[in-house]
């Protein structure tokens, strides 16, 4: 018998502690109980995002939130800049066709990040862009963009540009780019690092952000962020909300506090770390060697093991369940999630079980040799 691993950037391991907390008689969402549970949510993630007005929670999956958060800020016939190095960072411009905006796409090289003279080409060129959408880190291609930097340029050159920053896997894995005011709109989702089932997404938004909501003209009943500003400020949301995952984010917070934000950071910088070296061990190559995320790795087999069959041999002989490539890195490249409820023997065992299915497939992978170079690290 091999225990049940999710080591996939989303999903991710739930703690006992969550699962306990939420394991409660089912709440009433307009109940004083969970008024009190709401806002302290509200305040847990002011803290964990250094945000100094309380953020939204919607009852959706992250891509409803990258939705609702250009629904509320741009109205029919409006630019916005995006950029596109990963099969999320091309969901804003899908968004904005839907919505009847224009997007100019910033095109990245999959597996690296954007550079400051890219952004500020496209910025110059579009000065009066509604809003500048990127990820904080793009899952697909792990990579982690320089989102401060990127952001200064944006500002310095269109301060009145709505900047919206996808942080949906980055959220809890690495310090928050920048405060609000250089980041309008950050976005955070609960089944990656914030160690939670799907459906709860978590919007932030700055002043300048909360000035383009109000005047914008209201699209969605919804996603209308207006509603939501008032119905918080009595301690509800406007609709029914994920409540019971609520409950359950005030024990993941919990658990971040005792940890500490900057041990949090290191611990996720370390487990990536650790997966980069034992992977090249292992003869594969990463994809996002310049600008890697702490979250999740990307990496090539070595040659001759293909993508799909060493994962599916991972999950069938060892439990342990890993992504696969998306977009055009479908059938290339295998992911392994070290986010949230991860520590350094989780990604021992993931290691373990992907050099031994390289053997199986008929690679050589030196698997001893992987794990003593991350075993002085642990
Ligand atoms: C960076 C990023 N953005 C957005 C999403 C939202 O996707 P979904 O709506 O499927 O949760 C994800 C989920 O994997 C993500 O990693």
């Amino acid at each position: 018998m091999f225990k049940e691993r999710l080591l996939t950037p989303g999903p991710t391991i739930i703690p006992q502690q969550v699962l306990q907390a939420m394991e409660v008689p089912m709440l009433h969402h307009r109940s004083d109980v969970f008024k009190k549970h709401l806002l302290e949510a509200a305040e847990g993630m002011r803290w964990l995002l250094s945000w100094d007005s309380d953020p939204l929670f919607l009852a959706c999956s992250g891509t409803g939130a990258m939705e609702a958060s250009l629904l509320n800020v741009c109205k029919p016939g409006d630019t916005i800049i995006s950029v596109n190095g990963g099969a999320f960072g091309g969901r804003w411009a899908k968004i904005a066709e839907r919505l009847q905006l224009s997007a100019h796409e910033i095109v990245v090289e999959w597996g690296s990040p954007v550079t400051e003279e890219q952004v500020r080409q496209a910025v110059s060129q579009h000065p009066t862009a509604r809003a500048f959408c990127i990820q904080h880190s793009e899952t697909s291609t792990t990579v982690l963009h320089p989102v401060e930097k990127v952001l200064s340029v944006v500002k310095s050159i269109a301060p009145q540009m709505i900047t919206i920053v996808d942080g949906i896997s980055a959220c809890a894995t690495a310090p928050i780019p920048g405060a609000p005011g250089v980041i309008d709109i950050f976005i955070a989702g609960s089944q990656k690092a914030l160690m939670l089932p799907p459906g709860l997404s978590v919007v932030a938004l700055s002043q300048l952000a909360w000035k383009g909501v109000d005047e914008t003209p209201r699209r969605s009943l919804y996603f209308d962020f207006a509603l939501e500003r008032k119905a918080l400020a009595s301690g509800e949301t406007s609709w029914t909300p994920a409540s019971t995952l609520i409950v359950g984010l005030n024990a993941a917070i919990e658990m971040f506090r005792n940890e500490g934000l900057e041990a949090m950071y290191e611990r996720h910088r370390r487990l990536s770390q650790m997966s980069h070296s034992a992977l090249r061990a292992l003869g594969c190559t990463l994809l996002a060697s310049e600008a890697p995320c702490p979250s999740v790795t990307g990496f090539f087999p070595p040659s001759g093991v293909d993508a799909d069959a060493l994962r599916s041999e991972v999950r069938k002989s060892y439990g342990i369940r890993l992504a696969g490539g998306q977009g055009k890195f479908t059938g290339k490249i295998v992911r392994i999630g070290h986010m949230g409820f991860v520590d350094p023997f989780d990604v021992v065992a993931g290691i373990t079980a992907i050099g031994l299915a390289i053997q199986k497939l008929g690679g050589t992978a030196d698997t001893a040799a992987a794990l003593s170079s991350i075993i002085s690290e642990i």
